[in-house]
């Protein structure tokens, strides 16, 4: 078995922590606490290639495997969570998405733009009364012939107000429950969609989290993704490669956390030596570095079994239960090194200790996760 990293992943990897150090790191907290999405960072990420790194350069992307972009996703989600999530949703599920299902016409009209970070995109499942019940959507796509008239709200919309392109999920024939459903590719500015309020979050308060609601909109049907019916497969085919996006941004957090728990407990001196002699810190440090070298593997083993071919239902889910729960544990161990000044915004810490939550919640909860896992258990 070989861990080793070819020189290209370092590469990738050096330049995305070059990235994250020079462009993310100034101004993080200001972000955070204002609640600014990064435009400019974003903007830049897309010249950098990481907003389409695993598309295929024949539409825009950077044509790298999986385990690149995890571990870019973790350099960069060590610093700012907020602009790690645009990553991922854009990469993950909005450009992987219509690659993999997507007609030429569809990749020639978004795909090229997406994965140059020309504009991005968002996914839409998520609805008041459908967030882990994924199928019970209530956002309506009645047949008209030749279009869809959409009608409905959504929840929790990561790149809500930013976006240009939003991948919907919605039902066509409730009496054929998850197979009525289907994937259409909307545009910012149709007549009838309206972006609704900011959503004011404990974390990842960068990205901007909003309610969209369709009232009639008219979608041509070229802009079905997929066969008529395929659109809850088609967001549980994307969610499955979502989740190792979202699992190396739990990683990042989680090392994010660790390094700057490593470095203050090596300055800071208390009883006369600097804490990081202390037992009662080193055993902390010991536990952190070995929970994230299981969690890093986790992730990149699911980044590994999709650039295979092979089925990561399950290591993608394992990966994301396992690297939310060390990152929420790291991030509070965290605050806990740092003492009076973890709990202050310039110690980074408290920041990345509120972002972790998230990781236990989108993309499937850890209750779905494993869910995911035992029924791959039990085929
Ligand atoms: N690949 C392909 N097909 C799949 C699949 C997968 N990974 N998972 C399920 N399916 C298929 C099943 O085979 C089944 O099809 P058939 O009936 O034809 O065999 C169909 O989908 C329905 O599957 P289930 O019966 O298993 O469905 P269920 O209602 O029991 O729910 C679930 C399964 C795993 C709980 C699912 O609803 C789920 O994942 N829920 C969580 C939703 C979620 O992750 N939401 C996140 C929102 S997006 C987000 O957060 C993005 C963001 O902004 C950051």
């Amino acid at each position: 078995m070989n861990f080793e990293l070819t020189e290209e992943h370092l590469a990738v990897q050096a330049a995305a922590r070059d990235f994250a150090q020079t462009e993310l790191l100034p101004g993080v907290i200001e972000r955070d606490e204002h609640q600014k999405f990064p435009t400019e960072q974003v903007r830049k990420m897309g010249e950098l290639g990481f907003l389409g790194m695993m598309v295929d350069p024949r539409y825009g992307g950077g044509g790298m495997d999986t385990v690149s972009y995890v571990l870019a996703m973790e350099e960069i989600s060590k610093v700012d969570a907020s602009a790690s999530v645009v990553m991922s949703v854009n990469n993950s599920l909005v450009c992987w998405g219509i690659e993999k299902f997507g007609t030429e016409e569809q990749k020639q009209k978004y795909l090229t733009k997406l994965a140059t970070g020309e504009i991005i995109g968002a996914f839409c499942l998520s609805e008041p009364e459908a967030g882990s019940d994924a199928t019970s959507q209530r956002t309506t796509a009645e047949d008209m012939g030749d279009y869809y008239l959409l009608n409905g709200t959504k929840n929790w919309i990561t790149n809500g107000s930013t976006a240009s392109v939003y991948l919907v999920i919605a039902q066509t024939y409730p009496e054929k429950g998850h197979r009525g459903i289907n994937a259409l590719i909307v545009e910012r500015g149709m007549e009838g969609f309206t972006v609704g309020l900011k959503e004011n979050k404990l974390g990842i308060r960068g990205s901007d989290t909003h309610s969209l609601m369709f009232s009639d909109v008219k979608v041509p049907k070229e802009n079905r993704i997929g066969e008529d019916g395929f659109g809850f497969k088609f967001a549980m085919q994307t969610l499955a490669g979502g989740r190792i996006g979202i699992a190396s941004q739990a990683l990042g957090i989680a090392s994010g956390a660790m390094e700057l728990a490593l470095k203050y407990a090596k300055e800071r001196k208390a009883f006369g030596v600097e804490i990081a002699k202390h037992q009662a810190i080193q055993f902390k440090l010991a536990d952190m570095a070995t929970n994230i070298e299981a969690a890093r593997l986790l992730c990149l083993q699911a980044a590994y079994d999709k650039d295979a071919h092979r089925d990561y239902s399950m290591s993608g889910a394992m990966a994301k239960l396992f690297a939310s729960k060390v990152a929420m544990e790291t991030t509070v161990e965290a605050v806990q090194i740092h003492g009076g000044y973890g709990f202050v915004k310039e110690y980074h810490v408290e920041r990345l200790m509120r972002d972790a939550k998230i990781t236990q919640i989108y993309e499937g909860t850890s209750e779905i996760q494993k869910i995911v896992i035992s029924r791959e258990l039990l085929k």
